[in-house]
């Protein structure tokens, strides 16, 4: 039998992830007095919000007249209706005082001429609901997530609350801990460094995992975004809400998948495919390659379809920003730049990127109200509050996004509903006396996390008779071809076939460092295991919605059906089975009329 160590450590709130989110949702437990941990698997400034680049929505109008009424239209538009109403309108409301409260904390926004915050066009983003294009999108050059991030890491340094917040950076999440009540009251995680489990009790959780698209062959995401947050939820019995919602971002560097932002075509940048033809006219007649991501993506899809993809393989499309001007890129895209000439070898001021639709970020995730509660249904009720609990930026739903999300409203998503956590959060504790278990700390072990730690053991005791790896390389190329930018019945049952292969073999992987210290085939058996989840329910859920809405094409069921399909998909994962549930959309916004689905069209 392995000897794990054992440590136990209490607060008043355990934070789950140190990107924006949990950085936000710390700024405001610290101002409260509230003793925070922040647990993450990576320091954090190397969180994956460090790598967003085009910028954070408001509706400043700092380059022409906006205001958030359009903001909230072109997000319940880009959302394909299924976005919560009552969240939207809060969340585009507040992000005009969200974007001078970052400034105010010196992030360093770009200027216009007259020292106003830089706006850029981004798809999606327009004026007088659908009009012209809306200028909405401040950014820092195209370095806005790494500004962003190091904003909220250094506010949390500040002396009236560094005293309150205590990083544990390279601990890797394993379960949460509920009481027999329901109450949310710890998080059992691995130290990293040292091996050994360590388990934080805290009086509130707040989850702030992020992104999950490592279960696609090219993708965005950071090696840690591999869906841990949701799975550790779904063991706890907690749904995860539209998982079938993967975004496609139209362009990632061909065969790599790293982000080339949409801040290009803001730019003025646009995408050519073989015959050197601006196809996205046939797409988006009026704002071209700035319609929403799932339609620009799908446009290219059609091509490479179409026999008219680039290359030798036919398979990709071309970016072209050169005729923007060497200064020009140098000065408002210089990561790009850099991006396109490491990875690719090509000099973007001369010639086109080579680029394709890249896995970038789930529309779903731990339903939430706007109150960063999670919630759960019970009865008749859709959303009952789970005590303890909250769920903020890309791992939660509340839902802002509904079947695809607008670029630049994630960054802005992470803030004001981290932020929301940390309040939420910071009000319950100080309201309600509650009392965190006490030791002996062997019964306590044991009562709260005795199987997670029982699951380490018997890794550690396994060897195996699969690879890791195997069962990893063949989720993501099943994922990318059978549940990529188009779908069919055919394809999802498909990807369901294979998903109950790779889950049957997956329960014979052992792994073959038995060292406690940094022990990464561990924590990347562990990873896996929350990838097969997330596959999972995404899958069966895609294959319920026999619709067309967002993110979600199905060649099937090409178009949208209100009618049927108007309501957030709840997923449960009971070992490998799921369960389905449906609630509706919350169409009522706080105080604007409620936007009437209608055809989308851009
Ligand atoms: O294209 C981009 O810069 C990505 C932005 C986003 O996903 O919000």
């Amino acid at each position: 039998m392995a000897d794990i160590p054992l440590k136990i450590h209490e607060a008043d709130v355990v934070i789950v992830g140190s990107g924006g989110a949990g950085l936000s949702a710390a700024v405001q437990t610290g101002l409260a007095h509230l003793k925070t941990v922040i647990i993450s698997e990576v320091f954090p400034t190397r969180s994956h919000t460090v790598s967003a680049q085009g910028g954070i929505n408001a509706a400043l109008a700092n380059m022409d007249e906006d205001y958030w009424i359009w903001h909230m239209y072109d997000t319940v538009k880009g959302s394909d209706y299924v976005g919560d109403q009552d969240a939207i309108e809060y969340y585009t409301k507040n992000a005009p005082s969200t974007i001078y409260m970052l400034e105010h904390w010196g992030m360093p926004f770009s200027r216009t001429k007259e020292g106003r915050i830089y706006q850029r066009a981004f798809g999606g983003q327009t004026r007088n609901f659908g009009e012209t294009l809306a200028h909405r999108s401040c950014a820092v050059a195209d370095r806005s997530g790494h500004s962003l991030l190091h904003t909220l890491f250094e506010r949390t340094l500040r002396s009236d609350i560094a005293p309150y917040v205590s990083y544990f950076s390279e601990y890797y999440a394993l379960d949460m801990i509920r009481d027999d009540s329901g109450h949310v009251i710890g998080v059992v995680s691995w130290n990293m460094v040292d091996g050994g489990i360590n388990i934080f009790f805290g009086k509130a959780v707040i989850f702030a995992t992020g992104g999950n698209t490592r279960n696609y062959r090219t993708n965005t995401n950071a090696h840690i975004n591999t869906g841990d947050g949701w799975s550790i939820a779904m063991r706890a019995g907690i749904p995860i809400e539209d998982p079938e919602y993967v975004q496609f971002h139209p362009t990632g560097i061909y065969t790599v998948g790293n982000l080339i932002t949409e801040g290009v075509r803001g730019e003025g940048g646009y995408l050519l495919n073989s015959e050197g033809e601006r196809f996205m006219k046939k797409y988006a007649p009026h704002v071209l390659d700035l319609a929403s991501r799932d339609v620009v993506s799908r446009g290219m899809a059609q091509e490479i379809r179409e026999g008219k993809g680039v290359g030798s393989k036919k398979d990709h499309m071309l970016l072209k920003l050169d005729h923007l001007g060497h200064d020009f890129i140098m000065d408002k895209l210089p990561g790009i730049w850099e991006l396109a000439y490491k990875f690719t070898g090509i000099d973007c001021t001369k010639d086109p990127i080579p680029v394709e639709p890249t896995a970038h970020y789930h529309m779903g995730g731990i339903p939430t109200n706007r109150f960063a509660q999670v919630v759960i249904p019970e009865g008749d009720n859709h959303e009952k509050p789970v005590p303890g609990f909250y769920a903020a930026g890309e791992c939660a739903c509340v839902s802002l996004h509904g079947s695809n999300r607008l670029g630049c409203n994630s960054l802005l998503d992470l803030v004001v509903t981290g932020t929301q956590a940390g309040r939420q959060a910071s009000k319950w504790i100080l309201e309600n006396d509650i009392e965190l278990p006490t030791p002996p700390v062997e019964y306590l072990a044991d009562k709260t996390a005795g199987g997670t730690i029982k699951k380490i053991q018997n890794l550690f005791d396994y060897e195996g008779s699969v690879r890791m790896d195997e069962i990893l390389e063949k989720l993501r190329d099943s994922m990318s071809t059978n549940m990529g930018v188009f779908r069919t019945e055919d394809s999802i049952k498909r990807q369901l076939d294979v998903l109950a292969d790779l889950r049957k073999k997956y329960k014979k992987v052992g792994i073959q460092d038995k060292g406690l210290s940094f022990n990464l085939d561990l924590i990347e058996t562990l990873e896996l295991g929350s990838l097969l989840d997330i596959s999972l329910i995404g899958t069966t859920a895609a294959l319920n919605r026999t619709e067309s809405r967002g993110a979600h094409y199905r060649d099937d069921y090409p178009e949208r059906n209100d009618k049927e399909w108007l309501e957030h998909t709840l997923t449960f994962l009971n070992n490998d089975k799921v369960d389905i549930k449906y609630k509706p959309v919350r169409m009522k916004p706080l105080t604007a009329p409620t936007f009437q689905p209608k055809k989308r069209v851009y």
